[in-house]
């Protein structure tokens, strides 16, 4: 039995009186979120401290939304993997599709920031899917299969198992244009099939798959009632700790 996780991705979204606000209404709103669900946040850099504040006590997790690959040196603007752990953090994003398009972030970088993500004890929520274009030509299992052996490759099970993974088709961010759960869950299942040849049947039963692309309250429950999806990778609909509230509280 893998728990749920639900997680918002707040991007570059939030000050931080706002962010505070919203940790408070998502405290007293917990009630309503299934015993055995985890939930957690994912703020821009600079609200992390003060969120990890706001957070105690609630059993929500924090998490960042990028990491160097090196734990410290002259890299002017980087924030490493020690350094979201200090301020808090369990959880970060690996190959974010935005981090993939925006920044350039690829296979050898994604592979050094997943192993930095390990060394520094937080679990890498790595990120995978394919574009529009890229599935209209029949090529969405081709790329999973890349995306995921380029940074994957060569963990051991003992690592594997410590990683979180997410399916997010770049056609369904933040364009309200979600995949349907029977869509998602072809899509997790080519993932964990490939888990299960690499890492083998236990790795692949216990490690979680969670989906992501314009996740609202009214399809929180179809996607969470697919086989293989895990939990849910929220961007837009987590700004709002209502929204938020109302996914993590889908049955
Ligand atoms: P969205 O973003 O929910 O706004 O589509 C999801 C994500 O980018 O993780």
């Amino acid at each position: 039995m893998r728990p749920a996780l639900i997680a918002g991705n707040w991007k570059m979204h939030l000050l931080r009186q706002e962010a505070e606000a919203h940790v408070s209404t998502l405290r007293s709103g917990l009630a309503r979120v299934p015993a055995g669900r985890e939930l957690l946040i994912i703020p821009p850099f600079t609200l992390l401290v003060s969120l990890a504040e706001c957070l105690q006590g609630t059993g929500i997790a924090l998490g960042g939304q990028d990491l160097h690959w090196e734990s410290s040196g002259a890299f002017t603007s980087g924030i490493s993997g020690p350094m979201l752990r200090d301020a808090g953090c369990t959880y970060v994003l690996v190959g974010h599709s935005e981090r993939r398009d925006h920044f350039g972030d690829r296979g050898e970088v994604l592979r050094r920031k997943l192993r930095a993500a390990l060394a520094a004890r937080l679990r890498p929520i790595y990120c995978m899917g394919e574009h529009l274009a890229e599935r209209e030509a029949g090529q969405t299992a081709a790329l999973l299969g890349t995306q995921f052996d380029e940074v994957l490759g060569g963990l051991s099970c003992a690592e594997m198992a410590e990683v979180e993974l997410a399916y997010e088709p770049v056609w369904a961010i933040g364009t309200g244009r979600t995949a349907t759960p029977e869509l998602a869950q072809d899509a997790h299942a080519l993932l964990r099939g490939q888990l299960r040849a690499e890492f083998g049947s236990d790795t692949a039963s216990a490690c979680r798959i969670l989906y992501g692309g314009s996740v609202k309250p009214e399809n929180a429950s179809g996607l969470l009632s697919m086989r293989d999806v895990d939990g849910l990778l929220v961007g837009g609909a987590s700004l709002s700790a209502d929204s938020f509230l109302g996914i993590a509280g889908a049955a």
